[in-house]
């Protein structure tokens, strides 16, 4: 089945600018799927750009999140808290922007800007890789003391667990290294190869020498072994030194690469289970295990010694552990729920509500949901987590929107007095007055009240939840501590950020990586620097790529040479995309489906056919209209009239004005989203079962039936 991974529900985003609130994005609601593209689709101005900095976290200073969430695999990204916002934004979701110059630093070589990012992400990985160890088997231990008596045997559990661990770890970071060493090894080689091959001047002495010596460092019995090195490095010597100078140089390369191929096989070589492996050297510290020809054996034998003599008893244990702490959390929700209803009503029932009573009241809820919460399971509820950073943030702007509106409300009567004296002069006045609620004191209590019944209905999902295995929710920690501590030695070295930084490159179709590598972004063309602006978006490995306009600043050809880029990227990686645009023609070959944004709203979503096939919007229409044929080559009507301002929005149907086919209720009421099939959505009152039957124009239905039938051919 086809998976959300990213959904957009109720968003509103709203400026402070010195005209007044514009609100940029009025309530829109959108799905991502795991491996599909969205396009979003809209004028200048109509909310593409604020929707996806929204997405990544980003929004300029002036911006005010009204409402609504953007649930990354369920979690939240509106409040959960700095920390794992960081961590989505940096890893999962990468944006490209329309200028990539902008993005770009231009006195640092490309490469440089590659790998930056790549060591900056591994070395905030590895620290929180150590807190969550540690708090964890902490949290484990106390658990374990309140269903076991002998505190001893928990205290030495645990130890054991965490000594073993230890040597796992230096284990699989002598390892990781030698390996780093090799794979930046093979790096450099394959430079060097290339400088060779193409006549290039090379001081091939000391470069070898320099290679001789740094493969030292990628000796380990798991990756290159001495004895595969050592005849070809001899080898080598006696090449050049036979020569005297430079040198038989097929030769040469013949050796190198050959030299290429066993550093190639030493990095794929299999290693062992270390975590295995680090409980057996715990308990038999002089054990070798190079004693092993075979690694399956070895993994086997260790298996069999860690579940026996630990493994089977830490499980059992820890899984009462497991199980006492979420019998407490179950046992505190029970409590705590009655207390948020209580709250609730609070805000329900108050018309006026009182600072003062709000913090004495949520002063101890928040304690108790933060005692409540079960911090021993590895998978966490974001609501649980963001309930007091979400529920404080909302409560401090409805109390500043209260505090402020007075004298806001006086500067307004002055302005507005001001205002109408000089219109009555017969005088246009270029400045605008400032309405006196900077706050929607409604909607922010409408926030403050849906926080606390999420939480609540999380609590009641908990509390009526009847799936829970003790057992298996020990296993996923123990995976889970496994995880970490492979993190916490997984270090990406220099050597290792170059490799993938040349394999980046060459992903994204940039020639010659290695020379290109060295270069600075001057030197390249448009379409090669927003190609290295998607290398470094995809240094991190995202999930979802968000492209905003990203062709726009290009020439045609190149534009859909981008274009093809991008697909391909998604379909390689089964990434999901966000692709913006305010041009129809790109998104037929792209999308899978689109949202049209018409000031500050999803006017129209469906799939691609359905907004190519089944227009139903006239905004859609309009677009459509103005998008050149690409047979007849004909430029059609470009959209008469100009978009709303946002600081005043319409009441109605916002395209009205600019709309042929109004009718007296597009002017009145805001049209609903009507359904027009399982896909297929659009607002417009046209869509109403009393609305007259209204045709798309004769030449958008002319251009359909023409691209049906080129579809049908295609067939053939
Ligand atoms: N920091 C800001 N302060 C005030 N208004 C803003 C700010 N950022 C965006 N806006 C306004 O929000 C509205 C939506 O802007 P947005 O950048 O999302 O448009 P867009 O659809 O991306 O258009 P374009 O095709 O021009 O990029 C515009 O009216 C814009 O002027
Ligand atoms: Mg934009």
């Amino acid at each position: 089945m086809e998976q959300k991974k990213l959904q957009v529900k109720n968003l509103q985003i709203s400026f402070r600018t010195q005209a007044g609130i514009l609100k940029a994005v009025r309530n829109i609601t959108f799905d991502l799927y795991t491996g599909e593209t969205l396009a979003i689709v809209g004028e200048s101005g109509s909310g593409k750009s604020v929707t996806s900095k929204a997405i990544i976290g980003i929004l300029a200073g002036n911006s005010i999140i009204e409402g609504g969430e953007i649930l990354y695999d369920g979690q939240d990204l509106l409040k959960i808290d700095e920390e794992h916002f960081h961590k989505i934004r940096g890893d999962k979701i990468a944006m490209i922007f329309q200028d990539p110059l902008s993005s770009l630093n231009p006195i640092m070589r490309v490469g440089k800007q590659l790998t930056e990012a790549m060591m900056l992400n591994g070395k905030a990985r590895q620290k929180s890789a150590r807190k969550e160890f540690g708090l964890h088997l902490k949290l484990l231990e106390q658990n374990l003391n309140a269903v076991n008596q002998d505190k001893a045997e928990n205290k030495q559990l645990v130890e054991t667990f965490n000594k073993f661990c230890l040597i796992a770890t230096n284990l699989e970071k002598d390892y990781n290294e030698a390996n780093a060493v090799a794979v930046g090894l093979k790096t450099e080689l394959e430079e060097l190869v290339f400088l060779l091959e193409k006549n290039q001047k090379v001081a091939l002495v000391p470069a070898l020498r320099n290679i001789r010596s740094k493969s030292k460092k990628a000796k380990h019995y798991y990756v290159v072994r001495e004895e595969e090195l050592i005849p070809i490095f001899d080898e080598i010597t006696l090449t050049i030194g036979d020569k005297k100078r430079l040198a038989d140089s097929v030769n040469v390369i013949a050796l190198l690469k050959k030299l290429i191929e066993v550093l190639e096989v030493g990095i794929n070589r299999e290693c062992p289970n270390f975590f295995r492996l680090g409980f057996y050297k715990f308990k038999n510290p002089d054990f070798d295990e190079t004693t092993f020809d075979s690694v399956k054996e070895l993994d086997e034998m260790t298996l069999n010694y860690l579940n026996n003599q630990f493994m089977s008893n830490f499980v059992a244990l820890g899984q009462k552990g497991v199980q006492n702490s979420r019998d407490v959390s179950i046992a505190k929700k029970k409590v705590l729920v009655v207390k948020l209803e209580q709250l609730k009503s609070y805000f329900l029932d108050n018309n006026e509500l009182s600072l003062k009573d709000i913090k004495k009241m949520l002063k101890p809820v928040m304690k108790e949901v933060n005692d409540a919460t079960d911090y021993l399971r590895v998978k966490k509820h974001s609501i649980e987590y963001s309930f007091g950073i979400s529920i404080v943030h909302e409560v401090k702007r409805y109390f500043e929107g209260l505090k402020r509106n007075p004298i806001n409300q006086r500067k307004y009567d002055k302005q507005k007095y001001k205002w109408d004296t000089l219109v009555n002069q017969g005088k246009s006045p270029t400045w605008k007055v400032v309405p006196p609620f900077l706050v929607d004191l409604e909607l922010t209590k409408g926030n403050i009240i849906k926080i606390i019944s999420d939480l609540i209905d999380r609590y009641y999902h908990d509390i009526n939840s009847k799936t829970f295995d003790a057992r298996e929710e020990m296993i996923i920690l123990v995976d889970f501590f496994k995880e970490q501590a492979s993190r916490l030695v997984y270090r990406v070295t220099p050597g290792i950020a170059k490799t993938r930084a040349l394999a980046l490159l060459k992903e994204v179709g940039i020639p010659e990586p290695a020379v290109r590598y060295k270069q600075y972004p001057f030197e390249f063309s448009g379409g090669m620097r927003q190609r290295i602006v998607i290398a470094i978006a995809l240094s991190a490995n995202p999930d979802i790529l968000i492209c905003d306009e990203p062709t726009t600043a290009l020439d045609v050809t190149i534009q859909s040479q981008i274009l093809e880029l991008i697909n391909k990227i998604k379909n390689e990686r089964n990434i999901s995309v966000i692709f913006i645009t305010h041009d129809l023609g790109v998104v037929a070959n792209m999308a899978d489906h689109v949202a049209v944004m018409y000031a500050g709203k999803i006017v129209e979503y469906g799939t691609v056919e359905d907004i190519f096939y089944d227009p139903r919007h006239p905004y859609t229409w309009a677009l459509l209209s103005s998008m050149p044929d690409l047979d007849t080559k004909e430029k059609l009507d470009a959209i008469p009239g100009t978009p709303p301002n946002l600081i005043y929005p319409p009441v109605g149907d916002a395209f009205a004005e600019r709309n042929k086919y109004a009718m007296e209720i597009d002017f009145e009421k805001e049209p609903p989203l009507f359904q027009v099939s399982e896909t297929h959505y659009a607002a417009t009152w046209l869509l109403h079962p009393s609305a007259p039957k209204v045709e798309p124009p004769k030449i958008i239905i002319e251009r359909i039936n023409r691209m049906k039938k080129e579809a049908e051919n295609y067939g053939k």
